[in-house]
């Protein structure tokens, strides 16, 4: 068996060969090479986690354009899995995928109508592509597989599913916020995509908010109505509608981090630090993030408080470049260099540059590492469905000399890390302030709010949520709602989705 086998193995409760595969549908998926597995965030290690342990198929965009896409899906089998994807035309990717999913979905999602573009040819070619893609899935599809569809790229795969026939469970996970229904409106065939939500049996948000804007929106724009406690109906079909906050194995990752104190960047970079306090910030260069108004708020917490300024606090902002090919995304790059070179020219010293700012990606273990080493975790999204840093940072963080967390009220995470310092990222002079504070906070202070945000990690691991999901999904809950109906003076057993009565979600703190 060689390493990628070993990797791929099915696990000890595979019940792979029994029916029921789940069926894993994303715009990009981790398809192994020669060269062994690709690099895999916490979502990707979950859901081949749950691949391995079901079998089934990974499906969806080989990352390639190709002219030539009559031909069947290119497959790859390892262990259980399956992995399926299919090249695009350049014009496919154009309309589909840097047209509606990221120029009109994606800024209308983040609340930037100012930078949504309305082109009916791109509308056109995300609906042709979803066809394209629902018309290959349905030739590999067996009666007793579940199917997970994930993100704003995939929202119509269902209704063409259903078109085409399929009656199995459908699932959708919306990993990117959803608007409230004025700005939601703003979406070309608005009618049309709300719509196509009925085609699903479970439709999963990260956070609360975003299952009352959806369902506002759902009845606002006469496309559906709600029917009681979670479920939806929309064109004659009733689905189930809940909260399901994303996460992270955050005991593996403390141990990564725990590792890495040894990794070689991560001690290269604690030696060209020379004591000084360092403060992180990750992100892809998105206008999302809220990176431009992140360093302005550095600089100003240099300039307004002369004791940081002394103790040269250094801020190392790691931003690989994404989605250059649109025009939004190349202009906020140039921004921000531009801004950084400024702020590194007016506050830097010939031993000492304020900000370090590099635009390339780190492997997972040197991430963990330099999270550890940071005095002041910076996760100031303008707006973020969840944002994994911000609970990287905090499980990364040495338990008996944590660091602080300043994240911002408009990420998802914030709805469950509610010791974090809470920021409007907008307010750099307030941005500024909670720097500062987070660099000076007492160690007992700092450790008291980790823990905090540590419990709530714990009590919502990545496994909870893929669990929560595919229960969902399955339509376990709703037999036990049957099952608790039946039976109503014994114990209720608890949905699959996560309502707002849900005790742990209460539990954790607000992102
Ligand atoms: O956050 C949404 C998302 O699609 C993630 O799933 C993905 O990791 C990220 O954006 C990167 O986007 P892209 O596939 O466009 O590079």
């Amino acid at each position: 068996m060689d390493n990628l086998e070993l990797f791929y193995k099915p696990l000890s409760d595979s019940r792979a060969g029994s029916g029921g595969r789940l069926i894993v549908v994303s715009n990009r998926v981790p398809v192994p090479t020669a060269a062994g597995v690709p690099a895999a965030g916490g979502l990707a290690v979950a859901l081949q986690s749950a691949l391995r342990s079901r079998g089934g198929v990974w499906f969806g965009w080989s990352g390639k354009t190709s002219q030539d896409i009559d031909s069947a899906p290119q497959l790859r089998t390892l262990g259980p899995i399956t992995f399926a994807v299919s090249d695009l035309t350049r014009r496919d990717i154009a309309e589909f995928y840097h047209g509606f999913a990221n120029r009109t979905l994606w800024p209308i999602c983040h609340y930037r109508l100012d930078l949504a573009g309305h082109s009916e040819g791109d509308a056109a070619g995300y609906f042709r592509v979803n066809e394209f893609f629902a018309r290959r899935l349905v030739k590999m599809l067996r009666a007793d597989d579940i199917i997970w569809i994930h993100d704003y790229h995939f929202i119509p795969m269902a209704s063409f599913l259903r078109q085409l026939g399929v009656q199995n469970r459908i699932g959708y996970f919306h990993h990117i916020p959803w608007p409230s229904p004025d700005t939601a409106a703003a979406m070309p065939s608005y009618d049309r995509l709300l719509r196509a939500f009925g085609s699903y049996d479970v439709v999963g948000f990260q956070t609360t908010p975003d299952v009352d804007n959806f369902r506002a929106c759902l009845t606002e724009a006469g496309a559906g109505r709600v029917v009681e406690g979670d479920w939806c109906e929309s064109g004659g079909r009733k689905f189930k509608v809940g909260a399901f906050p994303i996460s992270i194995d955050a005991e593996a990752f403390a141990l990564e981090a725990r590792l890495a104190e040894r990794n070689v960047l991560v001690k290269r970079m604690r030696a060209s630090l020379e004591g000084r306090p360092m403060l992180i910030g990750v992100d892809r260069l998105d206008y999302t993030k809220g990176i431009k108004h992140r360093i302005e708020a550095f600089a100003a917490c240099l300039e307004r408080f002369p004791n940081i300024a002394k103790a040269r606090a250094t801020m190392l902002q790691i931003t690989p470049k994404s989605r250059s090919e649109i025009p939004e995304y190349a202009r906020i790059q140039n921004e921000v260099a531009e801004e950084v070179g400024h702020i590194n020219g007016k506050l830097g010293d010939i031993d000492w540059t304020p900000l370090r700012y590099i635009n390339k990606t780190m492997s997972q273990a040197a991430l963990a590492g330099l999270y550890r080493l940071a005095r002041v975790g910076l996760v100031t999204p303008l707006r973020d469905g969840m944002n994994l840093v911000a609970k990287e940072y905090v499980a990364a963080q040495a338990p008996d000399d944590p660091g602080v967390l300043v994240l911002s009220q408009y990420a998802g995470a914030a709805q469950e890390l509610q010791s974090a310092l809470i920021v409007n990222p907008y307010d750099i002079g307030a941005t500024a302030a909670a720097i500062a504070q987070g660099i000076e906070m007492p160690l007992e202070e700092r450790r008291d709010r980790w823990r905090d945000n540590m419990a709530a990690l714990r009590a919502n691991s990545i496994d909870h949520w893929t669990a929560n999901c595919l229960k969902a999904i399955g339509g376990e809950s709703e037999a036990a709602e049957t099952e608790s109906s039946m039976h109503p003076a014994g114990s209720v057993i608890r949905s699959g989705v996560i309502a707002r009565s849900e005790p742990w979600l209460a539990a954790c703190r607000s992102g």
